[in-house]
């Protein structure tokens, strides 16, 4: 027997052999991406006819998608388009009811105790509504998942802490506790804490549409900087279409829970080719 929310072998076939995936993956992307390919790379992470549906209703059919070491992909899409949904199947917060997720070749979709707790540490999230723990200073937020995941010693955490601190700006902030941040803050502790982590990627889910327009801009010039000088894959749920036309290697368009289109952003955005996508983006600009 199997549990509902498990993908059903008898429903989805296996995920694919990940040398035949990474050549088809490799000749599939290419034109698609300004990521700098490299001959017989494997994608990071592998989404293969990924599903989930709630009670009856489906809400991801068959994403397929594959993004690669250090990419970073914009996901746009309508709201109910299935994008958040999408990312929390990615991080394991959502179980698929069909089809495969692999990060680094592992299936993720059926992993469980220990494998599982590995392949999580490949992944961070920054959510729209920063979930940092409220009583804790901004660095207790960056060093309690390194000492507790990673078994770091509380110097070595704080230390890191600190670098990650410095590098979105707020050194000067380590002591403060949340209530006394603004959002923009906030959320850039957020996103130090994720990247203190040094996950192979880093999903962000909305991470600007909580904030006042004139804190945008400064979580935004974090985001940029991590996609220029980090090494990690970002997947980045936004509206912001300038950040996405400047900084994203891919554009991704889903609606009604599938990718309608993807390629390079200028592509995407000044010649798109299906009209679900143009009609967005007429919508929105
Ligand atoms: N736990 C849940 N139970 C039932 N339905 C859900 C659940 N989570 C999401 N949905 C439904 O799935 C659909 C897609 O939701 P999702 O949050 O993935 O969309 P989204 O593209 O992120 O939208 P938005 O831009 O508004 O954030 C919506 O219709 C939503 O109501
Ligand atoms: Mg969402």
């Amino acid at each position: 027997m199997h549990s509902k929310n498990r993908p059903c072998a008898a429903d989805v076939p296996p995920a694919m052999d990940a040398e035949k995936a990474a050549r088809l993956a490799f000749a599939h992307d290419l034109p698609l991406s300004r990521h700098h390919f490299v001959e017989g790379e494997h994608p990071v992470v592998r989404i293969e006819h990924l599903g989930k549906t709630f009670t009856d209703t489906p809400v991801l059919r068959d994403v397929n998608l594959n993004v690669w070491n250090g990419e970073i992909v914009v996901v746009l899409g309508p709201s109910g388009s299935g994008k958040s949904t999408m990312l929390r199947c990615i991080n394991l917060l959502e179980t698929p009811t069909q089809g495969h997720v692999l990060i680094r070749d592992q299936e993720i979709t059926g992993a469980s105790g220990a494998s599982l707790s590995l392949l999580r540490r490949d992944l961070g999230m920054v959510f729209q509504q920063f979930n940092l723990f409220p009583h804790l200073s901004a660095k207790e937020n960056v060093v309690i998942g390194q000492m507790k995941v990673l078994k770091k010693s509380r110097a070595e955490a704080e230390a890191e802490a600190m670098r990650q601190l410095a590098a979105v700006g707020l050194a000067d902030r380590a002591e403060f506790k949340p209530p006394q941040l603004s959002g923009g803050q906030q959320q850039r502790v957020a996103i130090a804490r994720a990247v203190a982590m040094h996950p192979k990627v880093l999903l962000f889910d909305e991470p600007t549409s909580a904030l006042d327009p004139e804190l945008v801009r400064d979580v935004l010039a974090v985001m940029r900087d991590l996609a220029l000088n980090g090494d990690m894959a970002m997947i980045v749920v936004t509206h912001e279409m300038g950040f996405a036309r400047e900084v994203a290697d891919r554009v991704v368009f889903m609606e009604g829970g599938v990718v309608v289109e993807q390629g390079l952003p200028n592509d995407v955005f000044d010649h798109p080719k299906e009209a679900r996508t143009k009609e967005f983006l007429g919508s929105i600009g």
